[in-house]
Parts: C-alpha cells; sequence; structure tokens
C-alpha cells in the first residue's frame, strides 16, 4: 500500500489498481487489521478493485458486504494464484479443475454479494483446456470482467504465455476479457494489441514493477523518458521514506526494500551488482550509501 501510494505520486499511466488478494474469512473474524490495504484512507486515489482468494460462499459475500460498506462497487475473485499449499486448498487457481463447485460458488456469491464481481483466472492447473470447460459456468453469471493470465498454474511464471488459448477463451467469453502476462515492453504490448484489437484492458505486474514507465510509454508511445534515473531515485526516496515513517527498526525496512529492488534493478545498467550487495545490508546506513552510490552511476536500459 505504501509502495502503490508513492508509485501514484510518481509515475502516471495507470487507469486502475488491484490490491494484493485478501483470504476470505469468516464474519466474525473480519476487521480493520485484515482489510488495511484497501481501507480508504489508504488509497493512492487511483480506482481501486480489492481481490479476494477463498472457496466458501458465505465468507465470501460477508467479505464482500465489508468492502461495499467501505465504499467498494466491485471485488475481484483470484482463480488464479498458483501457489502449490494455496491450489492444494481449491482456492487460487485449485478452483480451476472444477466447474460444479465454483458454479455453486458463483450462483451464492452473485445472487448474494452488493458488489459486482469480476474473476482473475489461469489456463488450467497443469491441463490448459480446464478453463474452456469452466467458460460455460462462468458466462452463466453476471460477470464485470474476466482476467486472463495465459499460463498453467504449474508453468507459475515460467515459460512463455499461450496467446491461442487465450484467443480460444477469449472468444468463447461473454464477458469483458483483460489481458494478463508477460507486459515487459512496448513491443509485446503492441503484439497483443495487433492480434487482439477488440482488447481494451491490460493486467501489468511484474513489467511494470521492473519499468514503472511502462504505462506512460504504452499510452504515448513515446520512449523511456531522460531523466528516468532521476525519477527512480526521487521514487526509492519516496518509497524509502514512506516505511521509515511506519516501521520499527531497520530491519523491516530494510525487507520492503530488498523486494523493491527485485524488480527495481532489472533495467539498471548496474543493478545486477547493486541487488547482491543491497541484499546483504543488514543496516539502513550502508543501506544507503550503496544505493546511493550505485545510482549515481546507474543508466537505465530500455
Ligand atoms: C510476488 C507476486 C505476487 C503476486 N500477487 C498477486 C495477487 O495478490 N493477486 C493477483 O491477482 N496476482 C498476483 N500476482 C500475479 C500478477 O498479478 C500477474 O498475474 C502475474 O505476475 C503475470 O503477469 P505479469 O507477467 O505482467 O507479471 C503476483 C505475482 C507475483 C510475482
Amino acid at each position: 500500500m505504501h509502495y502503490r501510494r508513492a508509485f501514484v505520486r510518481h509515475f502516471q499511466g495507470l487507469d486502475i489498481e488491484m490490491a494484493p488478494f485478501i483470504s476470505t474469512v469468516s464474519a466474525e473474524r473480519i476487521n480493520p487489521k485484515l482489510l488495511k490495504d484497501v481501507l480508504p484512507e489508504n488509497n493512492s486515489g487511483l480506482p481501486l478493485i480489492p481481490q479476494l482468494i477463498g472457496n466458501k460462499a458465505d465468507d465470501f459475500v460477508q467479505m464482500s458486504i465489508a468492502l461495499h460498506d467501505l465504499g467498494y462497487g466491485e471485488i475481484n475473485w483470484n482463480m488464479g494464484c498458483p501457489h502449490k499449499p494455496i491450489r492444494k486448498k481449491r482456492r487460487g487457481s485449485g478452483l480451476l479443475p472444477y466447474p460444479d463447485t465454483v458454479d455453486a460458488l458463483l450462483d451464492q456469491v452473485c445472487d448474494r454479494s452488493p458488489c459486482k464481481i469480476s474473476v482473475k483466472v489461469r489456463l488450467g492447473v497443469s491441463d490448459p483446456s480446464e478453463l474452456m470447460t469452466l467458460i460455460p459456468v462462468l458466462n452463466q453469471y453476471p460477470l464485470s470482467e474476466v482476467i486472463i493470465h495465459p499460463r498453467t498454474a504449474e508453468q507459475m511464471y515460467g515459460g512463455s504465455v499461450d496467446l491461442d488459448a487465450f484467443e480460444e477463451a477469449f472468444h468463447a467469453l461473454e464477458h469483458p476479457v483483460c489481458y494478463n502476462g508477460d507486459i515487459n515492453d512496448l513491443a509485446f504490448y503492441q503484439t497483443v494489441a495487433k492480434r487482439f484489437p477488440a482488447i481494451n484492458r491490460y493486467m501489468l505486474g511484474r513489467g511494470l514493477l521492473a519499468n514503472p514507465f511502462l504505462c506512460e510509454i504504452i499510452k504515448s508511445g513515446t520512449p523511456t523518458p531522460e531523466n528516468a534515473i532521476e525519477r527512480i531515485v526521487a521514487f526509492h526516496e519516496d518509497v524509502l521514506s514512506s516505511y521509515e515513517a511506519v516501521l520499527h527498526g531497520d530491519h523491516p525496512v530494510l525487507g520492503k526494500m530488498k523486494e523493491f529492488w527485485t524488480y527495481q534493478t532489472i533495467h539498471l545498467s548496474n543493478g545486477r551488482k547493486m541487488f547482491k550487495k543491497l541484499k546483504k545490508t543488514q543496516r539502513l546506513a550502508p543501506y544507503k550509501a550503496i544505493a546511493a552510490e550505485f545510482l549515481a552511476d546507474a543508466k537505465w536500459v530500455a
């Protein structure tokens, strides 16, 4: 949430944000701490869609009521998370092979949820045809959007996205479809946009974390800004001071900042070496010295 807020202060081009998933819990366990990431006072100013992960209709509906009370009109159901412990419990992508379960859940949830429902899916767990079997079920419900990440869960984030499978699913779905996966540069965005001119919704993940200018570049068609490094320096200072203001002690701040650089070093000419050194730091003072030293020399590599 601190990262997202800082991001929006420094970079343009995003229309909507989706918050990291929140696990559904029973009504008595819903509290402000659980919903901290989506409390309106913590928002960045962009429209936000909260996301839930779970497989209990009652819990989902109670969470939807709580989010509606906070002012949200739409929530996303994560049926795409590929992580084994989650999918083994038939949550996230673990629901994809069970169309009857999804049918029963959507029947309850769409009837009782005060928020509109969108879903995020993958092609399947191991079998990429699972989504096609699920689509007739999805088509029965008034979903506001289906976001497709065209990989199987077993692929995790490796291998390539399957644009043929995406095309088949897109044509079979009667809902607005959003494309997600591997948009890491303007060229790949253009490849997808050219092949699917009817798609006008894109969700960006790792590519945007690595290159925060990406939405500006895609929307304006212009190359990376000349002052890219200065803008990254300013963004880094903002993120760092935001965490320092709310976390106590060097350790938790460093944990967040090491996460920050996981992707943010990818387009820096000296990023690999910088990340290696930063990862070893145990105190904020040397961390700041190393970041300043490397950023002073860094060039942006598009
Ligand atoms: C560390 C990490 C955390 C993620 N958390 C979420 C999440 O909470 N909700 C979600 O829908 N997707 C989540 N994703 C998946 C991304 O939203 C996206 O679907 C995936 O990275 C593929 O898109 P990309 O190639 O643009 O990154 C996460 C991905 C990563 C790597």
